[in-house]
């Protein structure tokens, strides 16, 4: 078996491929590691078969999705998942093929009513149902600390416990641990009693995860994220420095159209000399009657950097094919203590 393990800021996913068949599958793949997954599986020559979500995740954004449109492969889940992209729904007992390798599903609901973990040969993937020296926490959406008591105490501790331990999560780097390393140490788990138990994990007093609200959207609904949207629109334009662009400001002022997508108040307050002030929001609404010219070379500006690589992207699509992003915004051009001009549009 190969596997391996990816780490990024806590979360945890697993590259599990036959070695003698070349199949893998891909546990808990965060967008923002796609490329790695890819990389690490061509360097085991694996081919991803299958993406698999051990449950709903509030706190990082799954990459099940666009890795199986990318790869042709189904995403895999419990059947009790929200997400209508599923194209696999798993139930308790069910298995995975994974070339010579079976992937066993347990359902162990708790931490979300969708959780289940993994069982591969001497190995469980246990997802956020338990976790080394914690268990998942109850108090997110379709969280249950009874049912996660019955999922813990009945049937994951009933398992081997030399069966090894490896959590979708870890805040403090660890890699894995054991079945009976967790019923020996870990604090929760001395607090069989069902009822004291519940107690405790509704009184854990954990803060929100951050992207909560964005995490659940992307993951339940398939939807891109503002990350998502901003890489694949830097993606597609060409960027100009600040250094670029104030030595063309101070040689050819009229090559170039400066586009500020700013507010009229921001741009008022201080702007590139030369620049033409089109808002964001009101881009698509006057592109014909002030940017007439298609041919023109723009660079377009705003704040930080991020709304003027939107809108660029827009640009491009709009047929403007000379349209570049400032790679930074007015904020780092008033850092660098480049030129500034006041006042109302020329
Ligand atoms: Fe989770």
């Amino acid at each position: 078996m190969i596997f391996e393990q990816l780490s990024a800021g806590g979360c945890k996913s697993y590259l599990v491929g036959c070695a003698d068949t070349s199949a893998a599958a891909l546990i808990d793949p965060e967008i923002g590691l796609i490329d790695r997954y890819l990389g690490l599986a061509s360097r085991h020559g694996l081919r991803i078969r299958y993406l698999v979500d051990t449950h709903t995740h509030a706190d990082h954004f799954s990459a099940t999705r666009g890795l199986a449109r990318q790869l042709g492969a189904p995403v895999a889940m419990h059947r009790m998942s929200p997400a209508p992209f599923v194209d696999l729904r798993l139930d308790d007992g069910d298995m995975l093929l994974v070339g010579k390798l079976r992937l066993q599903v347990l359902h162990t609901p708790g931490h979300t009513r969708d959780s289940m973990c993994l069982r591969i040969e001497d190995r469980i993937c246990t997802g956020d149902t338990l976790l080394i020296g914690g268990t998942g926490r109850t108090d997110l959406p379709s969280g249950d600390p009874d049912a996660l008591h019955d999922s813990l105490f009945n049937h994951l501790l009933k398992l081997d416990p030399a069966l090894l331990v490896f959590p979708s999560h870890d805040y403090k780097g660890r890699s894995h641990s054991t079945i009976g390393e967790e019923i020996a140490t870990n604090q929760r788990l001395q607090v069989h009693d069902r009822a004291q138990f519940c107690e405790m994990m509704r009184n854990l007093n954990l803060s929100m995860p951050s992207h909560l609200t964005e995490a659940l959207r992307s993951n339940m609904n398939g939807a891109k994220t503002v990350a998502q949207m901003l890489a694949e629109a830097a993606a597609a334009v060409p960027f100009m420095s600040l250094t670029e662009l104030n030595t063309r400001v101070g040689s050819c002022p009229t090559e170039l159209i400066i586009l500020d997508v700013r507010e009229r108040e921001a741009y008022e307050e201080g702007h590139i000399a030369g620049a033409k002030l089109l808002p964001r929001g009101q881009l698509e609404l006057r592109v014909n009657q002030d940017l007439p010219d298609p041919t023109r070379r723009i660079v377009v500006c705003c704040e930080f950097g991020r709304i003027s690589t939107l809108a660029t992207a827009t640009l491009r699509e709009l047929g403007f094919q000379r349209a570049v992003a400032l790679d930074g915004g007015m904020k780092a051009w008033r850092e660098a203590a480049y030129p500034l001009k006041a006042g109302r549009e020329p």
